[in-house]
């Protein structure tokens, strides 16, 4: 296997990637992070194996220097939240729109061969139809949104006027053990599972029928690494990365519920500006041109990252 770079790789998804690629026996694996919301404890158990380089994707020529001799860069960092766009959109602009269009031009200059991006399911927004096709307009509704959507915007020109091979991931709401709980921007399940742990009552925004397409964040370091050997003919293009399935917020609450034998009724508040109804993926381009195969059901990976967030607590 070739010398790989993963951008944000202190991150929940991005640690876990660079655990996939080490397992598969990739020669290096270099990480770059500015520790803003990931951890070095999440690359713990791999630090003898990596280079690790806190450096912040904006500062062109510190992250110039890291590609050195890299083939192939996951672009993993940025500030990933729909909220937190919303209430601090200067930062989340800067580092989601300028770090992306850093990361091509440091790519391309350091000779990397392929570039693979962490774009987003909230590009669809609310557009009716499910499941998401890729050949659908897309619609954001935040800062975020249109910052993740920009971003796969510039790898498809990246690949086609600058020769860089790229490919977009649209990754729809991914789960797993190392999501952090504790920001108020985190990840549903993530907040979920540490109130089913405290046995203290989550607040749900909305009527909890708003339904997301879950994605263990195994399949999604799975279907990356295919990304990574995919033929040529796949770069400038943009895939969905879900499971294509659709779970609502209610459905997963009552399975933590059962899950734990305890009866705690959620909180409804009002919905959050910026998030989508429903989302689910249409997973057929993947599966065909990439070989994506998702291998963990919802309740199959609940239940792992539940059992992790658990095991950990229990040790601290
Ligand atoms: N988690 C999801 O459901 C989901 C869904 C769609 C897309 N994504 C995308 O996947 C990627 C990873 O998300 P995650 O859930 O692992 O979040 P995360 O917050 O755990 O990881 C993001 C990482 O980027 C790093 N980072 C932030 N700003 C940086 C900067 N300026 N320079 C260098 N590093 C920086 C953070 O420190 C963190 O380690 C993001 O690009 C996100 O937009 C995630």
């Amino acid at each position: 296997m070739s010398n790989f770079l993963v951008t944000g790789g202190a991150g929940f998804i991005g640690s876990a990637l660079v655990r996939g690629l080490l397992a598969k026996g990739a020669s290096r694996v270099a990480v770059v992070d500015s520790l803003l919301t990931g951890y070095e404890r999440n690359l713990d158990e791999v630090c003898g194996a990596i280079d690790f380089h806190r450096v912040d994707i904006r500062d062109y020529d510190a992250l110039r220097k890291t590609m050195a001799g890299i083939d192939v860069v996951f672009h993993e960092a940025a500030i990933p939240s729909v909220p937190r766009s919303i209430a601090e959109p200067v930062p989340s602009h800067d580092v989601n729109i300028n770090g992306t269009f850093n990361l091509l031009r440091a790519a391309k200059d350091a000779g990397v061969r392929r570039v693979i991006y962490a774009a987003s399911s909230s590009a669809y927004g609310d557009t009716p139809v499910l499941p998401k096709v890729e050949t659908m307009a897309t619609a954001p509704k935040s800062p975020y949104a249109a910052q993740k959507l920009m971003g796969e915007y510039y790898m498809s020109v990246w690949a086609s006027c600058f020769g860089l091979e790229t490919v977009s991931l649209r990754y729809f709401n991914v789960f797993g053990p190392r999501q952090d709980p504790t920001s108020q921007y985190s990840g549903v399940l993530s907040l979920f599972i540490s109130a089913i742990l405290d046995r203290r009552t989550p607040t749900i925004f909305g009527d909890g029928e708003t339904s997301r397409d879950f994605t263990y964040v195994e399949d999604v370091v799975g279907l990356n690494l295919r990304a990574a050997e995919a033929p040529a003919s796949v770069s400038g293009k943009v895939f969905n990365a879900g499971n294509g399935g659709r779970i609502t917020l209610n459905q997963a609450w009552d399975l933590l519920q059962k899950f734990e034998g305890v009866a705690i009724p959620p909180i409804y508040g009002p919905p959050r500006p910026g998030d989508v109804r429903d989302s689910q993926a249409d997973t057929t381009a993947a599966v065909r041109e990439l070989g994506h195969s998702p291998q963990v059901s919802f309740e199959a990976g609940l239940r792992a990252t539940l059992d992790w967030y658990r095991s950990t607590r229990n040790r601290a």
